[in-house]
């Protein structure tokens, strides 16, 4: 990484650049602004070390034509000691932070990996950008929040190793989006992508499933059939809920997994595998080994790199895109209007993205004009209040408990038996919750 040093003191330049060099920069120096503007168009800088008082030009002059030439270059701006308000207006300039003079060194290396960490990360996902648009993926993903920019740069390193992905989030945060991501930008994209949902296999059909079996391995196994393990032939095989595999079944996997070799269900000879492994759970495989339903030996394999997808209430500022994503998939022509899209933006969606593109299928087909307001969103978000930081207790747990309320009847068409039976509760009782908390009668 190149770093330039901006000061008109010969020491300062000769202490800094020293330390700097040997920690592996490359340092240039410059004893005045115009020298520093004139090295800058000639180098790659990634980083300056901006002296904020300059005989020449001023520091805040020279930070706003770098930014001008190049807007992602990084400023750290030294200022004199205690001048706050120089402090405050360099970064209202663009700068990207500040040291007082004189400069604590550890302080100054701080602050340069953590802006060589963002400048990485910037990169990973422009990478990621990149491939995506060139491998023009099924489906194309918003991934904007900080957030997310982590998980695409971390997804960007982990596709192209040969190991074991452990997708980790809620449900509908797009870990099957994610793993066809990886499946794409890994070696084996041009193979098969098999996803095997552990938790929609019964039982006493897993092993086949699996492994596949030999004609006349068991009562009805009419045909030979291949199992996932070798439909996934040097390509990707999803486990999806993989915390739902039955405790039989987790050994079997381990086994597998350790020989590379699969074999059939009735089959003598065990065959070589060549699949890559990728895992999703919305459990909590860690806290499933503690409690003993989950195979700590399966996990460790499993687990050798995580990515944890964040749920969309904390990267809601991808709510207005991503609708705006799904109207287009639908060839919608509707908008919302502000309080519409405010209520979205605050609504804490227990179901994620999945369940905003349901929100939105719901919406555009009832709603009478394509101009959609807060009257025609379902009411679970309507009726939202956000269970925000503020109040007591007792008050933030009546907003949950009507939140919860409101879900249950209006998953059950407001039919007050069924809700009330889903929620464990007499109807009695679901009436006079409903009474007590305002929840309104029907939608
Ligand atoms: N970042 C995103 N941008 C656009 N669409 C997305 C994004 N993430 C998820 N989706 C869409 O949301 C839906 C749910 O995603 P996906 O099935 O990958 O979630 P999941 O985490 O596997 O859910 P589950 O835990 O229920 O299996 C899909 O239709 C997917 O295309
Ligand atoms: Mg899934």
């Amino acid at each position: 990484m190149y770093v330039l040093i901006v000061d008109d003191e010969a020491i300062q330049r000769t202490l800094l650049s020293g330390f700097l060099e040997k920690q592996g920069y490359t340092v240039l120096q410059a004893e005045s602004g115009g020298t520093a503007l004139a090295l800058f168009m000639q180098y790659p800088v990634d980083l300056v070390l901006l002296d904020h008082r300059m005989p020449d030009m001023n520091g805040d002059q020279v930070l706003a034509r770098m930014k001008e030439q190049n807007p992602l270059v990084r400023v750290i701006m030294i200022t004199a000691y205690g001048a706050v308000d120089t402090a405050v207006r360099v970064m209202q300039l663009g700068a990207d932070d500040f040291l007082e003079k004189p400069v604590d060194l550890t302080l100054l290396l701080a602050r340069i990996r953590a802006i060589e960490e963002q400048l990485q990360i910037t990169f990973d996902v422009a990478r990621v950008q990149e491939a995506i648009d060139q491998e023009s993926l099924p489906v194309r993903m918003i991934a904007s929040s900080p957030a997310m920019q982590q998980v695409l740069s971390l997804v960007l390193r982990a596709a192209p190793a040969p190991w074991t992905v452990l997708i980790q989030g809620e449900t509908g945060t797009g870990k099957e989006l994610i793993a066809r991501l990886i499946h794409q930008l890994s070696s084996r994209k041009d193979g098969p992508f098999i996803t095997l949902n552990c938790a929609a296999v019964p039982e006493g059909l897993f092993e086949s499933e699996l492994f596949g079996h030999e004609k006349g391995a068991f009562t009805g196994a009419a045909n030979r059939r291949r199992g996932v393990f070798e439909q996934a032939h040097q390509g990707s095989l999803l486990l999806d809920e993989v915390g739902e595999l039955p405790p039989a079944m987790q050994a079997k996997l381990l086994r597998a997994l350790q020989d590379k070799t699969i074999c059939r269900v009735g089959g003598e000879q065990s065959l070589p595998m060549d699949v890559r492994i990728l895992a999703a759970t919305n459990r909590d495989l860690k806290q499933m080994v503690t409690a003993g339903s989950f195979r700590e030996d399966l996990y460790f394999r499993l687990n050798v790199l995580t990515l944890a997808i964040p749920p969309l209430r904390r990267r809601k500022e991808e709510i207005p895109e991503l609708i705006r994503f799904f109207l287009a998939k639908y060839g919608s022509p509707a908008t919302f209007d502000d309080q519409a899209l405010g209520q979205l933006v605050k609504y804490h969606f227990p179901g994620n993205i999945r369940e905003l593109e349901h929100i939105l299928q719901r919406t555009i087909t009832l709603s009478r004009t394509p101009m959609i307001s807060l009257r025609d969103l379902p009411p679970e978000i309507r009726e939202y209040r956000g269970i925000s930081g503020e109040g007591d207790l007792t008050g933030r747990l009546a907003e949950v408990e009507r939140q919860l309320l409101i879900e249950a009847l209006d998953r059950h068409h407001w039919v007050q038996t069924r809700a009330a039976e889903s929620l464990g509760i007499s109807e009695r009782v679901l009436r006079y919750k409903m009474e007590k908390l305002q929840v309104p009668k029907k939608n």
